[in-house]
C-alpha cells in the first residue's frame, strides 16, 4: 500500500516535510504539497530580502524536492477556502500543516493604525512582490522614517530603504516597486530597539552589512552603545563590538543616514490624518529583567513608522490553535490523530530557513511512528476529483516553471539581473496559461 500525505504550505517547512517523508518512509509514499499561491517556497520567495541572492539560492535545493517523483505541487489551493480539513482527511492518510506566520504582531499603542504606520509584513510583501500587496501601495515621500525592532527583519527593511535603486535594480524587485524606490525621499532612517545592543536579535553577519552600505552612514550614540554585564555569547559579543565601533565613527557625508538607537520604546505614533512623529520613552530593565519606562521622552519627526516587531501565525479553519502562543499545539509535531504541524506554525516565528529542516524531520518521525502498521486509505477518493468538482484548477509544477521563465524573460527585456518578479495572480496565470 502507498502512504498518502497532504502537506499544506510550500515554504521551507512544507518542502522539508515532503523531503523527510520520502527519505524516512520505508513504504511507498505520495506527497501532495498544497499551496495557496501559484508559486512555491513561501518566505524564501516572499520574505528573504531581494539583495540576499545567495540565501535565495536555497530555492535550488527546495526545487529538487518538488521534482522528486513522489512529490506533487498543487498551487492556488487554499486550506479553508478550496478544501477543508475533513476533505483532506477523507483523501489522505495524514495531513501536515505548514502555513507559517503570515501577519504582524501589534504594538498596542495609540496611532498604530494611522496612514504611514506600516507593518513590516506588508512592507516586505511589497518589495518582494507578494500578490497580496499592490505595487503602488507605498510612496516613500518622508525624509525621515522609523523602523521599530532590532531583529533581522528590521535589518532587511533598513537595508532596502538605505540602498540606491541602482543597487536594487540587479535584484528581482518588481519593476513598479523599483520605480517607487528610485523616487524615495528618505534621508534618515531611525532603527529603534527597546533594550540594549546586548539584547538585539539581529545576527552578526546581517548587522555588519549595515555598516558596509555605500549609500548610508551609520550613527550610534556612544552612551547607547554601552553595555553592562559579561558572560555574553560569541554572537552577542560580536554585535556589541560592531555597535561600539560604529559609535566611534564620524559620518562620511553619504546620501542617507542610519541612526541606530537603543533603550527607547514606542509609546505613541503621532498625527491626525497621517503619521507626523513617533513618541518614544527611554527605558531600563527592572530588577526582574522587564523593560520599564523611565519617564523621559523624545519625539522623532518621522512621516513613516515601520513596525518590525515579529510575525505571527493565523488559525486555520478546523485546526486547533493556541491564542496564547499563536501556534498549533502539538507534541513533537502531532496535533491530533492523522494531523501534524511543522515550521513557524508549529514553533512560532523564529529561526532561519535551515531550522525548519530538523523541525520537519521531527514531525515526520512522529507521523511515521504513529501510522506504522495502520491500515491505509484505499486512495479511491482523490483531491483532483474534488477540486475539479469545485471548479478549482491547481497550478502545476510545470506551470510554475513557466512563471519562472516569464520572470527571467522580463528581467532580460528590462536589462535587469536574472529575474524580475511578476506581480499579481492574473499576471502569473497569464504567464503560465497563455
Ligand atoms: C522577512 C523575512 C526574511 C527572512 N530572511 C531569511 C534569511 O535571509 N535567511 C534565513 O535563513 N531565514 C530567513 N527568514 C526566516 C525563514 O524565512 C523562515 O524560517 C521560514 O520561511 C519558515 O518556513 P515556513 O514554511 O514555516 O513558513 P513560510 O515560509 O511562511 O511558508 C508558509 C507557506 O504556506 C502557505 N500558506 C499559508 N496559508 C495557507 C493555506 N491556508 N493554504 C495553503 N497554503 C497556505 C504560504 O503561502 C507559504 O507559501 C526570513 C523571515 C522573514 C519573515
Ligand atoms: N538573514 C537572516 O538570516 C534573516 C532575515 C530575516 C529574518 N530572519 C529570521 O526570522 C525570524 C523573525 O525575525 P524578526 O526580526 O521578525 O523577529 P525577532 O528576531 O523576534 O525580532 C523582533 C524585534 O522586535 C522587538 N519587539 C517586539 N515587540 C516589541 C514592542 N512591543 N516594542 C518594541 N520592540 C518590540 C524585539 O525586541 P525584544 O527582544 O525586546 O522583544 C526584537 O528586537 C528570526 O528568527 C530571524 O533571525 C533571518
Amino acid at each position: 500500500m502507498t502512504l498518502r500525505v497532504a502537506v499544506i504550505g510550500s515554504g521551507p517547512a512544507g518542502i522539508y516535510t515532503a523531503e523527510a517523508l520520502v527519505k524516512q518512509s520505508a513504504e511507498p509514499v505520495r506527497v501532495d504539497v498544497l499551496e495557496r499561491l501559484p508559486t512555491p517556497y513561501g518566505l524564501v520567495r516572499y520574505g528573504v530580502a531581494p539583495d540576499h541572492t545567495s540565501i535565495k539560492s536555497i530555492a535550488g535545493y527546495l526545487k529538487r524536492v518538488l521534482e522528486l517523483p513522489e512529490v506533487r505541487f498543487l498551487g492556488g489551493v487554499t486550506l479553508g477556502e478550496h478544501v477543508s480539513v475533513d476533505d483532506l482527511l477523507g483523501r489522505y492518510d495524514a495531513v501536515v500543516y505548514c502555513t507559517g506566520a503570515m501577519v504582524d504582531r501589534r504594538l498596542g499603542i495609540p496611532g498604530e493604525d494611522l496612514p504611514g504606520s506600516v507593518a513590516a509584513t506588508d512592507f516586505v510583501n511589497w518589495y518582494c512582490g507578494h500578490p497580496d500587496v499592490d505595487p503602488g501601495r507605498f510612496t516613500l515621500d518622508s525624509p525621515e522614517v522609523a523602523v521599530i525592532g532590532v531583529g533581522n527583519v528590521a535589518v532587511d527593511v533598513v537595508r532596502v530603504l538605505a540602498r540606491t535603486a541602482d543597487e536594487l535594480s540587479r535584484t528581482d524587485v518588481p519593476h513598479d516597486v523599483l520605480q517607487r524606490l528610485s523616487e524615495s525621499q528618505v534621508k534618515v532612517i531611525h532603527m529603534v530597539g527597546r533594550r540594549g545592543p546586548e539584547h538585539a536579535k539581529f545576527t552578526l553577519k546581517e548587522l555588519r552589512e549595515l555598516g558596509e552600505l555605500d549609500n548610508a552612514d551609520v550613527v550610534v550614540r556612544p552612551d547607547e552603545a554601552q553595555v553592562s554585564g559579561d558572560g555574553f555569547s560569541r554572537q552577542v559579543r560580536g554585535n556589541v563590538e560592531v555597535i561600539r565601533s560604529w559609535s566611534a565613527r564620524s559620518p562620511a557625508g553619504r546620501a542617507r543616514r542610519l541612526d541606530v538607537r537603543f533603550w527607547l520604546r514606542p509609546v505613541e505614533i503621532l498625527g491626525t490624518e497621517r503619521v507626523e512623529g513617533l513618541r518614544l520613552e527611554r527605558t531600563r530593565l527592572s530588577p526582574e529583567g522587564r523593560v520599564v519606562g523611565t519617564g523621559a521622552f523624545e519625539t522623532l519627526p518621522v512621516g513613516m513608522v515601520l513596525r518590525s516587531v515579529g510575525y505571527q501565525s493565523v488559525p486555520l479553519p478546523g485546526v486547533p490553535f493556541s491564542e496564547e502562543t499563536m501556534t498549533v499545539p502539538n507534541e513533537a509535531g502531532r496535533v491530533r490523530e492523522r494531523e501534524y504541524v511543522a515550521g513557524w506554525l508549529k514553533r512560532g516565528p523564529t529561526g532561519v530557513i535551515g531550522t525548519n529542516k530538523s523541525d520537519a524531520a521531527e514531525t515526520v518521525r512522529t507521523l511515521l511512528a504513529d501510522l506504522a502498521g495502520r491500515e491505509r486509505l484505499p486512495g479511491t477518493a482523490t483531491i483532483d476529483a474534488l477540486l475539479a468538482e469545485r471548479g478549482v484548477r491547481p497550478v502545476t509544477y510545470d506551470e510554475w516553471l513557466a512563471i519562472e521563465a516569464a520572470e527571467a524573460e522580463l528581467a532580460k527585456s528590462l536589462g535587469r539581473g536574472d529575474r524580475v518578479k511578476l506581480v499579481g495572480l492574473e499576471a502569473m496565470l497569464r504567464a503560465c496559461r497563455p
